[in-house]
């Protein structure tokens, strides 16, 4: 078993990493809750919905989809839990993937004004980065993630071995997010030297021992992160390293083509070639990355009018219409933000 402890303004809590049967984690979250609600992805639910034995009437099953993590759902969650007659002193459990964990959060941090909440991921990218650092939120029309809130977990609870059933896929869309972490590790300022970028071209990722190291590495590094800027004022912002551009391959593919993770990657290549452009590094780091990226074999993602990604770019919420902020590479596993007009 491997505890992390994360520190935060709010509330501290442990991030707990164990390999173990389903029906072990069921005792670790349900054990002492005085009453609940849980939040459930509908894929889990299928899978290991007997193992979990969660009361018919104690569960929201989500269907799957970003498309979920919608205002109908938020509503229709606090309207169970007040049905249920929730209080102050109940949780709200997310058991799923980063679009239950954000919905689930918000949920939490809004009912009677914050209750408890617990995430159980079960994807490979909840696990290495939505479940850690507070984010919760939902979308509108008008885009991703622009309601919501910090709020912080009581406790996470990470069991490998949900991966086993992630499709080929699923599994890649969170190794984008995990090769991110290799590209921006020492500008994470971890006072451990964890070297990922060599586990990465070392180990069997797919080995159950493994995956719960490689997902401790990730975890401590968000940790070293999210602890020195929790609200996103500086620091955070080089977890976006990818995101800029790759928000606009989501954007003007109607978030239905690729996975997040895919065109964060894309986002990553077109950072490394901006980033050469621009004299911040060499040939030899960029092909470095390149070859890193190739190895996972991600799928190709069409080079899109530069025109039409810039204005995709220059609406997202973290520009200010003007110029663009990316995370660039500046050397090896260090990369800096720059406010760009392109
Ligand atoms: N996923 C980026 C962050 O947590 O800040």
């Amino acid at each position: 078993m491997i505890e992390i402890k994360i520190k935060s303004q709010e509330k501290n809590y442990p991030i707990v990493i164990e390999n173990e049967a389903i029906t072990d984690l069921r005792e670790k979250v349900f054990a002492n809750l005085e009453s609940y609600l849980v939040v459930i992805s509908a894929k889990v639910e299928k899978l290991y919905g007997k193992q979990l034995n969660i009361p018919k009437n104690r569960k929201f099953v989500l269907k799957d989809g970003e498309k979920e993590k919608n205002f109908t759902n938020y509503r229709k969650i606090l309207e169970q839990a007040l049905k249920l007659k929730l209080t102050r002193k109940s949780t709200i459990v997310a058991i799923g993937g980063g679009v239950v964990g954000d919905l689930a959060g918000f949920c939490a941090s809004t009912y009677m004004r914050g209750i408890d909440f617990i995430q159980v991921p079960t994807t490979l990218l909840a696990c290495v980065d939505s479940s850690v650092g507070g984010k919760t939120a939902i979308d509108t029309s008008f885009g991703k993630n622009l309601i919501g809130t910090f709020y912080q977990p009581k406790a996470v609870y990470i069991n490998p071995r949900f991966l086993k059933t992630l499709d080929e896929r699923q599994f890649k869309t969170g190794l984008g997010e995990v090769i991110k972490y290799s590209f921006i590790e020492k500008s994470c300022m971890c006072d451990e030297e964890l070297n990922l970028t060599n586990f990465l071209s070392t180990e069997d990722i797919h080995d159950e021992k493994v995956l719960a190291k490689l997902i401790e590495i990730c975890i401590k590094l968000k940790k070293s992160v999210v602890e020195k800027d929790e609200k996103e004022s500086g620091l955070r912002r080089i977890l976006n390293f990818g995101h800029t551009y790759g928000h606009a391959i989501e954007k003007i593919t109607n978030y239905k083509k690729f996975t997040h993770g895919e065109a964060v990657v894309e986002g990553m290549r077109f950072a490394f070639e901006l980033a050469l452009k621009k004299n911040l590094i060499d040939k030899n780091y960029k092909f470095l990355a390149d070859d890193i990226m190739k190895k996972f074999d991600f799928r190709q993602i069409p080079k899109y009018k530069i025109e039409k990604m810039i204005e995709l770019m220059l609406m997202d919420k973290k520009s200010d219409g003007k110029t663009i902020t990316f995370i660039l590479p500046t050397d090896y596993s260090t990369v800096e933000a720059f406010d760009l007009v392109l």
